[in-house]
């Protein structure tokens, strides 16, 4: 048996033309605001604060610039795989067709760390937001019901949150918390003490769009137009009210002298573009959005690269303005935009702030919509292939979608984002998104050469500097991060090779079709 067996581009295409179970009903504005809502979240919203305050200053701006060409690289590859095999399996079936089941195998179980670990990690990100806000309102959700299990939460009130420059409501404990404690001069004994069972929040999230989901695409993407224009509107808000209010002094040093490895000077940089990454994940899930779109050929790449384009655009303007309206050193928050509307003064911060929450709501209920759309149409992929079990290849007669895959990804969901904390999840994350698409950018380089003049309806330019480059930025950024989310990056790959090899390989149709191949030739 060749484990390296591909998939020819002509059975692909041809797979697309008579697989049309799915409902083709997005264009390139769909697909695009599909891209910008699985884009912006909780890297902006959580993620930047701590970057810039920790690694990078100012220059923040410049990890994003750094970040987000690493992305285009990845992105323009991913363009020219999704025009030429528009399925929804995205980089999964693009690596079937390159380097071969077992290494597809591989990509299509590493991205279920994208997609569905990442609807896990934002939806508790949204739970945080959402109880912060209830409790704004005076709505008060019982703490033991709103984070990971075994989390230590103390009570923050209002006066202290603003001294402290955070959300108020219950935050988990931690050293850094503790001596911003001291420092305000409040005994943290003073305070309410809660352990958490149980993510609440973060599952009824999840549970609505999955329902959302399984009732069908067109309704998603409508409800997704809409929520992605509050994120946008509120961003917005944010651009045109801060602008007046920078003070140019706070740039300046712009790249803070290094204090160390990782901490400022350029390395700051680099270790920031890391850790932001997170920020710019989600612009591949319109690939698997492939067998839905009504002309992929036209509308994929506007739908991948103009979503990046204006993810990326938003991202350096907010990074600036927000080190340019207070000291990056005050940033060191969950909340980072909202310490930018508190410095504002009383007035501004008193409806902006709320009108950040919502836009943070918003932007996190997208990305928990994509990745969730995005998991079950790989699973769907993979399922028909022979790889995982039919059941995830089921489409529903009347909604056309993939809707016991979708089920089983938001039970899957639920329960990680029930149980585990925000910053375990999200370092994940990223170092599964990274491996496929350091995968997908050699896969375009391996094709250009073994398939030269296939008909390509989008070519990558330059690839012989683009995919190279793409797999390099990719490896560079994992190698930054901690070697626990290595280790955990392996464990999870090696239950995927157990299943694999109990699995998979015997049911493969790819190896079923190669074998009757094999034994007619014999028989002949
Ligand atoms: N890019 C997405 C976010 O920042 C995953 O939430």
């Amino acid at each position: 048996m060749n484990l390296f067996r591909r998939k020819s581009i002509a059975d692909l295409q041809a797979e697309v033309q008579t697989d049309q179970r799915l409902k083709r009903a997005l264009g390139p504005i769909n697909l695009t605001t599909l891209g910008i809502g699985a884009i912006i979240g909780a890297g902006i919203f959580v993620l930047t604060g701590q970057a810039a305050a920790q690694y990078a200053g100012p220059a923040i701006v410049l990890s994003f610039v750094l970040a987000g060409v690493a992305c285009a690289f990845a992105g323009l590859c991913y363009a020219e795989f999704a025009t030429l095999i528009p399925i929804s399996g995205s980089a999964y079936t693009y690596g079937y067709a390159t380097l071969g089941e077992f290494v597809a195998w591989i990509i299509g179980w590493d991205l279920i760390l994208e997609y569905l670990f990442a609807a896990g990690t934002v939806a508790v990100g949204w739970s945080g937001y959402v109880v912060s806000l209830l409790y704004d309102l005076n709505i008060h959700i019982p703490p033991e019901l709103s984070a990971a299990y075994g989390t230590h939460l103390i009570e923050i009130p209002t006066a202290l949150a603003s001294a402290l420059k955070m959300k108020a409501g219950w935050a988990a404990v931690g050293p850094a918390l503790l001596d911003q404690m001291k420092t305000a001069g409040t005994d943290p004994a003073s305070l309410g003490h809660a352990t958490a069972v149980f993510n609440v929040p973060a599952v009824i999230i999840i549970l609505i769009v999955t329902v959302l989901l399984v009732i069908g695409i067109k309704e998603s993407a409508a409800f997704n137009n809409i929520i992605v224009a509050i994120k946008l509107l509120v961003i917005f808000a944010f651009i045109a009210v801060g602008v007046a209010y920078v003070n140019q002094a706070n740039w300046h040093p712009f790249v803070p002298p290094s204090a160390g490895p990782g901490h400022f000077g350029w390395g700051g940089v680099v270790r920031a573009a890391g850790v932001i990454f997170f920020a710019y994940i989600g612009f591949d899930a319109v690939s698997t959005a492939a067998q839905e779109a009504k002309n992929p050929q036209r509308d994929m790449p506007i739908g991948i690269l103009g979503s990046l384009a204006v993810c990326t655009v938003i991202y350096i303007v907010v990074s600036l303005l927000l080190t340019g309206i207070v000291s990056y050193t005050r940033l060191d928050v969950p909340a980072p935009i909202a310490v930018a509307i508190d410095s504002l003064g009383p007035s501004m911060s008193r409806w902006m702030g709320p009108v950040i929450k919502i836009g943070a709501i918003a932007g996190l209920s997208s990305v928990i919509l994509v990745m969730l759309l995005g998991q079950p149409r790989i699973f769907y992929t993979m399922a028909k292939d022979g790889l995982l079990p039919p059941v995830f290849s089921a489409v529903h007669p009347k909604f056309r979608t993939p809707w016991l895959a979708q089920m089983l990804t938001g039970a899957v969901a639920m329960l990680i984002a029930a149980l585990f904390p925000i910053g375990l999840l999200g370092e994940l994350v990223s170092i599964g998104t990274l491996l496929a698409f350091a995968i997908v950018c050699a896969g375009v380089l391996v094709l250009r050469f073994t398939d030269p003049q296939i008909h390509r309806p989008f070519r990558a330019p330059a690839y012989w500097i683009v995919a190279p480059l793409g797999v390099i930025f990719c490896v560079f950024l994992m190698i930054g991060l901690p070697s626990d989310t290595w280790l955990r990056l392996i464990i999870w790959m090696a239950i995927g090779l157990v299943i694999y090899f109990a699995y998979g390989r015997h049911h493969s149709k790819v190896q079923q079709r190669a074998a009757q191949v094999r034994a007619e030739s014999r028989a002949a």
